[in-house]
């Protein structure tokens, strides 16, 4: 017989009792002491970043794509600290250091996180933000939580797969459904269990509910939306094949017009023929 985590508490300890979790973004909870102690400098973080190759190369790898559209190479973690700032780069150690469990959790979960991640990128460069690449980072690890449930909740997912496949529904409400919650929660307790800043884990808790959203509410709605264009375009798959509609709190709150649709998709395109580089990082 199955026995379905249904309550949130016990599914909490199940995410905390993840053992590889935890682990594998702790050089993120160093370099956010670091960055926390105002007399670090951006050499020492370097190193730190450094000290992991593999790691290193895979930041620099994502730092030189499509993504930021940099005119000349970013050669070292010193210099991508320099260029895209302490967030943005903890952002990619982290990205980087999931890669792997992204890609092993769900086909086409990864090229839809990029994907999301250079809309919600081309969003808020249309809307004249100066922090796109912030929100980008956001957009990349929105649906982490899903790669919790696909990795280590499989007796679940498969009864939520099962359910978007007979009855035709969004992944997070077949998640509703079964588990009384869906993977924006199981994000959040991620974000808080890693220390993540409340600008990455209010999108991860929200971005299908960004009405709900009160600290970073333009962020989480940037999200939502990129989510959904990403859907519509077909790139990546986010667990089902449906595309949902775009929040009207949302929407009222970006004041973006039908006509910028054009800017971004403008924006969009070139990028994600570019990230296809990034699809294929490994090792
Ligand atoms: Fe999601
Ligand atoms: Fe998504």
């Amino acid at each position: 017989m199955t026995v379905v985590v249904s309550d949130r508490v016990a599914a909490k300890r199940e995410v905390r009792r993840i053992k590889n979790l935890p682990t594998v973004p702790g050089i993120v909870a160093k370099i956010s002491r670091l960055v926390e102690n105002p007399e670090t400098s951006a050499a020492e973080v370097g190193r730190l970043i450094t000290q992991d190759q593999v790691l290193s190369a895979k930041v620099l790898r994502m730092a030189n794509s499509a993504f930021f559209g940099m005119s000349r190479k970013i050669s070292s973690i010193a210099s991508a600290l320099m260029i895209l700032g302490f967030d943005v780069v903890k952002g990619l150690v982290l990205t980087s250091s999931v890669f792997d469990m992204i890609q092993k959790s769900m086909a086409g979960l990864w090229e839809h996180s990029i994907g999301c991640a250079a809309a919600s990128g081309a969003v808020a460069t249309a809307l004249g933000r100066d922090d796109a690449e912030e929100i980008l980072v956001a957009g990349l690890l929105h649906d982490l939580g899903k790669v919790v449930l696909a990795l280590n909740m499989q007796e679940e997912m498969a009864l939520i797969r099962g359910k978007v496949e007979r009855e035709g529904l969004l992944f997070y409400e077949a998640e509703n459904a079964i588990l009384d919650f869906h993977h924006g929660e199981i994000g959040q307790w991620l974000a808080e269990h890693w220390n993540l800043p409340e600008s990455l884990a209010e999108p991860m808790r929200l971005h299908h509910n960004p009405e709900r959203a009160v600290v970073y509410p333009e962020c989480t709605a940037i999200v939502h939306l990129s989510d959904i264009i990403i859907r519509g375009w077909g790139f990546g798959y986010a667990g089902d094949p449906l595309v949902p509609p775009i929040s009207m709190a949302a929407w009222e709150m970006l004041k973006l017009k039908p006509s910028d649709f054009g800017s971004i998709l403008d924006l969009l395109e070139p990028k994600l023929a570019n990230l296809s580089e990034l699809t294929r990082q490994s090792g």
